[in-house]
């Protein structure tokens, strides 16, 4: 089987929230007549720059073109040449890594006739539990929008929820004494998620005062600067919780485990660029006894379908997970789109082959965008994924 063409569609997708995600689906076409599809999902943080898609489908036919899929590791080396890794999160080569990666696993496993979990070395479990995610609060008002969010959430079966905190510690302390006054214990908060805005100790300070809510808390995410090891693992001395951060380089990942700077790693393939390179920061967190989450940038469902097959075939996640990004989405563009069952994501059925998602060709069209260019966003927004320009 070779690679004959490559095709790229950027489309624009709001959340319920009004704020538009951008993200590139990927065809892989080759000469056997099999097409691959693939993801890069949400390029809409920061840096506030945009991929010229013209440029990287150049890029990408230089590499691909002739290519067999399977030869994974190969291709996967020569994609890295072209978009090496960064020590920065949102690092927009892996998110074009990761697209391509998703499309050659969808199109290996399609002309085996298995499903991706197959490929990757079978199935441990059939669903993974995740969590919802409550966006950052910034002012009071957001606490009683953000308690209406839980109860909606909850009725549709998710009991278990993450917090975005550290700008407004009033509001965040007041939002999780609701929860705990109007849910007692029927509903967790897995992690207070710190997006590394804070310094270890200011961080330190706000855990202190999060935590006297404890409603089932699992972790504590991002409590530093990006790269801050030295800063983790003093707060990782002080703190009773574990502490989590996630992937985004290989070297980045040696720096956490040779500072033994973390207790949980958190890995996504869209941040460290592929379903071959999460699997290999999966085992090296299992080599270095080290907890796994499997994170989300909130893909689509082509890249939450990839994740569900990974997710499924790893041994070691012991966390709750978060990859929920089709229920935060008003639409999608698939014809089967990723459902949620009593807080679980299902992986695709097995005897799907491939990925078990297919392309809506009318929805691709719905959502598509020219290019992905910024409108007037505001850092802020960025980073507290909201549409309010209030601030
Ligand atoms: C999202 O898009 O909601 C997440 O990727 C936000 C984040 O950076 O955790
Ligand atoms: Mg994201």
């Amino acid at each position: 089987m070779k690679i004959t063409d490559i095709e790229l569609h950027a489309v624009g997708v709001p959340r319920h929230t009004g704020f538009v995600n951008k993200h590139v689906i990927v065809k892989i076409h080759t000469d056997e007549g099999l097409t691959g599809i693939g993801e890069m999902s949400d390029f809409s943080h920061l840096p506030m720059y945009a991929v010229d898609l013209n440029d990287l489908k150049r890029t990408l036919i230089s590499i691909l073109i002739g290519k067999n899929p399977f030869d994974l590791m190969k291709i996967n080396q020569e994609l890295i040449d072209s978009f090496p890794e960064a020590m920065y999160y949102y690092e927009k080569g892996s998110f074009i890594r990761n697209g391509i990666d998703n499309a050659l696993h969808d199109l290996c496993a399609k002309y085996l006739d298995i499903s991706v979990s197959d490929l990757l070395g079978g199935r441990v479990k059939e669903k993974i539990k995740v969590c919802y995610p409550i966006f950052r609060h910034r002012f009071m008002d957001e606490v009683e929008e953000n308690i209406e969010v839980v109860r909606k959430r909850y009725e549709q079966g998710f009991d278990v929820f993450r917090l975005y905190v550290g700008k407004n510690l009033d509001a965040d302390e007041a939002f999780l004494a609701r929860v705990k006054e109007e849910f007692k214990s029927k509903v967790k908060i897995k992690s207070y998620d710190f997006s590394h805005l804070l310094n270890w100790k200011d961080a330190s300070r706000a855990i202190k005062r999060l935590t006297k809510y404890d409603l089932g808390l699992e972790m504590i995410e991002s409590p530093a600067p990006r790269n801050d090891f030295e800063g983790l693992y003093q707060l990782r001395l002080k703190t009773d919780y574990p502490i989590s951060e996630h992937v985004w380089s290989f070297k980045q990942q040696e720096e956490m485990i040779k500072k033994d700077a973390i207790d949980i790693f958190n890995i996504s393939p869209i941040f460290i660029g592929g379903l071959t390179s999460a699997r290999k920061a999966a085992y090296a967190a299992e080599v270095a006894n080290k907890g796994i989450v499997l994170g989300t940038t909130q893909e689509l469902s082509i890249g939450t379908a990839a994740m569900a097959h990974l997710g499924c075939s790893l041994t070691n996640i012991n966390h709750t997970s978060d990859p929920t990004g089709p229920e935060l989405y008003v639409g999608d563009v698939v014809k089967n789109k990723i459902t949620y069952k009593d807080g679980y994501l299902h992986a695709p059925d097995r005897n799907v082959k491939g990925l078990g998602v297919e392309i809506d060709e009318a929805l691709l069209e719905k959502y598509r965008v020219p290019d992905l260019s910024w409108s007037n966003v505001t850092v802020h927004q960025l980073q507290d994924r909201t549409a309010t320009t209030k601030g």
